[in-house]
């Protein structure tokens, strides 16, 4: 059993029907066991410029050969290898001649499989150890000149004995058997986390098994464009392909890719809701304009702030503006000869989604385009669906997409509704806008703006006393919340100078009509969320 303490624990992936498209990348395929930090394996083996992919662990040794696969990582699990319903590989995947590297249930699953002994142990190890290493293992190379590495446990089972014809090549005081590896085949294991940073030599570790892999192969995003336009012509065939575009960078991205592949026979929808940041919806139209893409723009802000009308719920807000934006995008889409809905997912959805979204499946719902109506029976485009968050930056700066586009802080799909507690009416949105931008303009004039999650105004529905030259005021107060984060799941309040606060509240009050009041969020999440509703 390999522990995570830090997240919650979720199942090993065994059900996706990989009908999506090979890759003809040289990769290295990731077997899935359920750890959590099985897609920091992927992302570290990417980062180290080859591709990789994750696959269900009970995928058929002679299914991987269809990978194009050079290495074989077994990943982690909460599962112990003794336990009823524990996760096992064809074990086929030993006989292809392909290294394999076993991380912690993996390597513990090779100790099993090949008559070693692994123990229950009620001592877990968790945190930071120092390993001694072998040197003569490939997978240490050039890491001789310390006897000592610090290495990130996360364990409870431990290796007893290793199997016959395996020899130790590294140890700690907690587990003599920190590492192991076939005398003569590339079989190789890891009691520890290579691809968590605490993990000091850890990329060096991933680099020497891939260079045992004989990758010839780099990764490359400029050629991965080239294979995914190609990908698109091929599945579209002569199809029209509808999508909703918002301005962020993975929708954006997705639709200059199929432009490129199909031309006009992408149509996009730019929805204004009305509750976009000022000035948005004309800047936006621009950029999908300077990039030839056919789009075509939707004032649908009436309809959007008559429903929303007296609603005060932060949840009923959030539904009415989901059923509006199907509502709107049917109307624009349903009747025509549209086959296809092109989304933007991302490599953590499909994952993290253990239903298996696929190319060829009519669509049930998603977070953005959240649940078309069966009638509407779209087939799903999802070009991106290969990709990490950063890897689409990436492609987005090779397609020429403007960097301001690329580098956006996240803004939600309800947008400025969840930002105006309460009532949400056209003043409202006007002063929220105002602040907005005054915010958004200052911090990104400071060098604060590169090291900041996000950044904005909310507007609070609380009246308060105050004085303008000799005249008594009662106007609304406007919240700052700008905080730092590297994936939303956390946050913390970010320390900006009291001289950058100083300025915003000076701003908004003399410059904003209706604000009299400007206070700083610092609070974190958890317990608090970054949106305030
Ligand atoms: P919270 O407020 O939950 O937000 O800490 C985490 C991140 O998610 C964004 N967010 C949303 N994005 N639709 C979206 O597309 C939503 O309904 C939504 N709610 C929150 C939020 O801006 C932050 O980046």
């Amino acid at each position: 059993m390999c522990t995570m303490f830090l997240y919650q624990k979720r199942p090993p992936t065994t059900d996706w029907s990989f009908e999506q498209k090979q890759i003809m990348f040289e990769s290295i395929v990731i077997l899935d066991f359920g750890s959590q930090y099985t897609q920091l394996i992927s992302r570290r083996i990417r980062e180290l410029g080859v591709y990789s992919q994750i696959i269900p662990f009970s995928t058929p040794a002679e299914k991987i050969k269809e990978f194009n696969a050079k290495g074989i990582i077994l990943s982690g699990s909460p599962y112990s290898v003794y336990q009823k319903g524990a996760p096992k590989p064809d074990n086929g995947i030993f006989s292809l001649g392909i290294p394999v590297l076993g991380i912690c249930y993996g390597m513990q699953y090779i100790t099993n499989t090949m008559g070693g002994v692994v123990q229950r142990s009620k001592q877990r190890e968790y945190g930071r150890a120092e390993v001694e290493i072998s040197c003569k293992s490939p997978l240490f190379r050039d890491m001789c000149g310390d006897a000592r590495h610090t290495v990130w446990m996360s364990h409870s089972d431990r290796i007893e004995r290793i199997p016959a014809e395996f020899e130790i090549i590294a140890s700690s005081a907690n587990s003599p058997v920190a590492a192991f590896q076939h005398t003569t085949r590339p079989i190789f294991g890891l009691q520890f986390h290579p691809e968590v940073s605490h993990t000091v030599e850890g990329m060096r570790i991933l680099g020497n098994f891939i260079q045992r892999c004989n990758v010839t192969q780099k990764w490359n995003l400029g050629e991965f464009i080239d294979t995914a336009i190609n990908d698109i012509k091929s599945t579209v065939g002569e199809d029209l392909v509808i999508g909703a575009i918002s301005g962020g960078v993975d929708s954006t991205v997705a639709s200059v890719i199929t432009q490129r592949a199909i031309g006009n026979r992408l149509k996009l929808l730019f929805i204004n809701n009305g509750l976009l940041r000022e000035n948005e919806s004309e800047e936006v139209m621009a950029v999908f304009k300077s990039m030839q893409l056919n789009v075509r723009y939707v004032d649908a802000s009436g309809v959007f702030l008559n429903r929303l009308k007296h609603v005060t719920d932060p949840e009923k807000k959030r539904k009415i503006i989901g059923k509006t934006f199907i509502d709107v995008f049917e109307k624009y889409a349903s009747g025509k000869a549209f086959k296809w809905l092109l989304q933007g997912t991302l490599y953590p959805d499909v994952i993290e989604s253990t239903s298996h979204i696929g190319p060829s499946q009519t669509i049930k719902s998603h977070h953005n385009v959240g649940g078309l109506p069966s009638r509407m029976r779209l087939k799903v485009l999802e070009p991106l669906r290969l990709l990490f968050k950063d890897e689409v930056r990436s492609i987005g700066g090779i397609l020429g997409i403007p960097g301001h586009i690329l580098s956006r802080q996240p803004f939600p799909g309800p947008g400025l509704s969840i930002r105006i507690l309460g009532e949400i009416n056209k003043q409202h949105i006007d002063i929220l806008r105002k602040a907005d931008r005054i915010v958004r303009t200052e911090i990104e004039k400071s060098s604060f703006s590169a090291t900041l999650w996000q950044y904005f105004a909310v507007l609070l529905p609380v009246k308060t006393v105050g004085i303008m030259g000799d005249e008594r005021t009662y106007e609304n107060v406007v919240a700052i919340r700008a905080v730092n984060s590297s994936d939303a799941m956390t946050a913390d309040w970010s320390r900006l100078p009291y001289e950058l606060l100083d300025k915003l509240s000076s701003r908004i009050i003399s410059e904003v009509v209706g604000v009299n009041r400007v206070v700083y969020d610092i609070s974190s999440k958890p317990p608090s969320t970054i949106e305030w509703e």
